[in-house]
């Protein structure tokens, strides 16, 4: 097969460096982004005058038939043809002729690629962000509707105090709603236009790149020709965006792995999301959110991978960017099926409320109220947190909780304690007495569902 560029050339290149230098097994996927940026080209050239509009036409039809001989399967692939840029030139050349043979005018693969790249994340990332707001909102109706739920909540996995499971709940709804927003913010600077670049110093035809970036829905056109295709932070950026989501996504599929044991028995996962073991038929292992936690390490590889391409690279294409497109698609197809199992296990688990509300009070994690009481009645604090760790020492040998000790007991340790101690040492009250803004008492926190609900907008479907 001849190459688009075959002209300097006098011998063909050898049949391992096709395989080596290839990129369309894996950049077919942006098709409709190449074919979607060339009609764009195509209608502005012919606007420009620099091509007939007759010809303009031409390579429209030639592309829309490709696009739907790529949609039905019907498009053959070829990989001497390099990446899915010259594959769909060739075909179009086969097809319109000259007028095929006019569309590369005053563009370059450089600013094509980027162009592709940045249509598919544009639309990716839409749909990401989708399915971020409908994970936030789901949270927060779980966290409306366990309101009454006590739990422990935890300090270098020790129980420390009780907490209402809506205030667990929400502080996962926080964090899927600040990657939604980094996800948005990366969209900014993704919708930048680099067509027109062309190979870096752009053109000396009379090119008009913001009609082209109209025709796209571009929020942006690049200031500089040699930045915009050597710039690949938008990728870089939504790597990092996706490896601090998945961070989050790993530490809660940590707390479902570990809360679904027998051990801690606090939620029971749905059925349908967990699987059994070939040897011992009583488990139910937590797969699916072990695959999360696991995945994340890949997610994490791909935005180091994609650092790594970029050092030292000077300006401006190389061709060593051309290992941009594996890191972004491998991230894009694990974290959209991660959020939707999510969403789906989320839905789908049940609370153990009893045992949830037995654990919280089984210690003595109402220490820090004795303390806080104390306080008070003008105990300075760091007095009143060793009265406290006395009292817990003792009674702890004893074996005796705080509610079975009498006012006298409690008295020993400080006559600043009198018979209202009981109403501070429940894990009820205890609950009910953290109204400091952000705190878990039930106020607080359905204060914070209600911000957390306005703060989101109502877009998504919950
Ligand atoms: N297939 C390449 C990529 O995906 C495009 C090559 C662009 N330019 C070049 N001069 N080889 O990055």
């Amino acid at each position: 097969m001849k190459k688009l560029w075959a002209g300097r050339f006098k011998e063909e290149t050898s049949r391992l460096v096709e395989k080596y230098t290839e990129s369309i097994s894996f950049d077919r996927m942006l098709y409709r982004y190449d074919i979607e940026g060339s009609i764009a080209h195509a209608k502005m050239l012919a606007r420009q005058g620099i091509i007939s509009k007759r010809d303009a036409e031409e390579i429209i039809k030639g592309l829309n038939e490709i696009y739907r001989e790529i949609d039905d399967g019907r498009f053959e692939f070829k990989e001497e043809l390099e990446d899915i840029h010259m594959n769909i030139e060739s075909a179009l050349i086969e097809k319109a002729g000259e007028a095929g043979s006019r569309l590369h005018t005053a563009r370059s693969r450089n600013d094509q690629v980027s162009l592709s790249l940045r249509l598919y994340l544009k639309a990716e990332i839409k749909e990401i962000v989708l399915l971020l707001k409908n994970l936030g909102l789901l949270l927060a109706e779980m966290s409306e509707r366990n309101l009454d739920v006590i739990m422990p909540g935890y300090t270098h996995m020790q129980r420390a105090q009780p907490l209402l499971l809506s205030h667990h709940l929400m502080a996962y709804a926080h964090m899927f709603d600040r990657d939604r927003r980094r996800f948005e913010d990366a969209l900014k600077r993704i919708d930048v236009l680099p067509l027109g670049s062309c190979a870096l110093a752009g053109t000396s035809l009379p090119i008009d790149r913001h009609y082209v970036a109209e025709c796209l829905g571009f929020d942006h056109v690049s200031e500089n020709s040699m930045d915009s295709v050597s710039d690949r932070d938008f990728a870089v950026e939504f790597l990092s965006c996706a490896a601090i989501f998945m961070m989050h996504v790993s530490r809660m599929a940590e707390e479902l792995i570990l809360w679904s044991s027998e051990e801690f028995s606090f939620i029971e996962l749905p059925d349908a999301l967990t699987t059994g073991s070939s040897i011992m038929p009583q488990k139910r292992n937590p797969d699916v959110a072990e695959l999360m936690r696991g995945k994340t390490g890949r997610i994490y590889g791909n935005l180091i991978s994609l650092l790594t391409i970029m050092k030292g690279l000077p300006l401006a294409y190389n061709r060593d960017m051309q290992e941009d497109k594996e890191p972004v698609f491998d991230t894009v197809t694990t974290i959209k099926p991660t959020l939707n199992l999510l969403i789906e296990m989320l839905s789908n688990m049940r609370f153990n409320k009893k045992r949830l509300r037995d654990t919280a009070s089984s210690a003595y994690s109402t220490a820090t109220d004795i303390a806080e009481y104390l306080v008070r009645k003008g105990v300075p604090f760091r007095t009143a947190h060793e009265i406290t760790g006395r009292i817990v020492r003792y009674f702890s040998e004893n074996k005796k909780r705080l509610s079975d000790i009498s006012v006298s007991e409690y008295k020993s340790f400080s006559d600043k304690i009198d018979d209202d101690i009981y109403n501070f040492i429940g894990d009820l009250e205890s609950v009910n007495a953290k109204r400091s803004y952000g705190g878990t008492s039930p106020e607080m926190v359905k204060g914070q569902i209600k911000r957390f609900r306005e703060g989101m907008g109502t877009e998504a479907k919950p």
